[in-house]
């Protein structure tokens, strides 16, 4: 298998669904399309998206599952409504990234190697060009509705549009920033129980979401989606871990954003908490145990095995 040329083929297929569901940058509010296809064209690994459809194809067919035309899917028809989902949940990443670069937030000047969106826009259309990428995320997610036939796809759209909502908001990534703004506050104490609040909700929740969302729509059952929900965490949770690390041990030119940004903001991470050799421990014992449930499933998917395992020890 060649790895990069595989992942390289599947990012060019997000970036095909993602113009497919942006709006043109035209009319009265010009300004703030601009601002949000600037934020969503930055590039990026196109990760969630990928995870969607990678897990969606440990249940059905891969041949169904990447495709540029789903108008003729053969097989459950839910599978033609993954790309709504998976320009949704890129929507709602780059929303997170632009608020949480912000100056009342992380207040970075640099994202996937280019100024950030407050910088080239300025902090007003900035935060709403967040809110756009928000509220349009579920006017795209909600066209899945639309590819739904019988009453058991209906069901599965709603499942998914569920897993979304639920995970994005204050039950997941909204829940988890909040939690990580309070542990910058002076005067906070750090715990390892917060630490963890803030991981599995700030940054795994997204990826709980991408994946049990591509499961469901493949028509997974529910002990599958409860191992996905449980092999996803032990991703995100690793892979801010190894965002932490990172942090402290690569550079603007590798990484595309500034490092040293979390001791800058007194912020509470892994690294800060147990150092750098225990930080690197836990990510492999993470994703060690995260390729294991993967493995569990019947149908084998290398790509989505080694995905994990690159991410998880990425360098960027
Ligand atoms: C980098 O993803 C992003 C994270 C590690 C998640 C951090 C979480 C937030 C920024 C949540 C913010 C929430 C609010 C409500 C403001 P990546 O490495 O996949 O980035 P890429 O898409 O650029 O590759
Ligand atoms: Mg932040």
């Amino acid at each position: 298998m060649n790895f990069d040329g595989e992942l390289e083929k599947r990012k060019n297929l997000v970036e095909e669904i993602l113009e497919t569901y942006l709006p043109k940058a035209e009319g009265e509010q010009r300004i703030v399309l601009e601002a949000m296809r600037y934020a969503v064209s930055a590039g990026g690994k196109r990760l969630r998206p990928i995870l969607m459809a990678e897990s969606a194809a440990l249940f059905a067919k891969e041949s169904e599952v990447w495709r540029t035309d789903f108008t003729e899917v053969p097989g459950p028809s839910t599978i033609g409504a993954l790309p709504p989902f998976m320009a949704a949940i890129e929507f709602i990443h780059t929303y997170s990234l632009i608020h949480d670069d912000l100056p009342a937030l992380d207040n970075d000047d640099y994202r996937r190697g280019r100024k950030t969106t407050h910088v080239v826009y300025g902090e007003d259309i900035a935060v709403i060009a967040g809110d756009g990428l928000l509220n349009y995320a579920y006017e795209t997610a909600m066209r899945a509705f639309g590819k739904a036939v019988t009453i058991e796809d209906y069901q599965r759209v709603e499942c998914a549009m569920n897993f979304l909502g639920r995970r994005a908001g204050v039950y997941g990534m909204v829940g988890g920033q909040c939690a990580d703004l309070l542990a910058e506050k002076p005067g906070a104490v750090p715990t390892e129980e917060t630490l963890l609040y803030i991981h599995k909700n700030k940054t795994a929740a997204l990826i709980q979401a991408a994946m049990t969302i591509g499961a469901v729509l493949a028509g997974a059952d529910e002990k599958a989606v409860a191992q996905l929900t449980k092999c996803a965490e032990n991703i995100g949770v690793a892979f801010q871990i190894q965002d932490d690390i990172l942090d402290v041990t690569s550079s603007l030119e590798v990484l595309g954003k500034p490092t040293g940004s979390d001791e800058k903001n007194h912020k509470l991470t892994y690294v800060t908490l147990h150092g750098l050799e225990e930080s690197k421990k836990q990510v492999s014992k993470l994703s060690v145990e995260a390729v294991d449930i993967l493995r569990s499933f019947p149908r084998e998917n290398a790509i989505l095995e080694t995905l994990v395992e690159r991410l998880i020890n990425r360098e960027k």
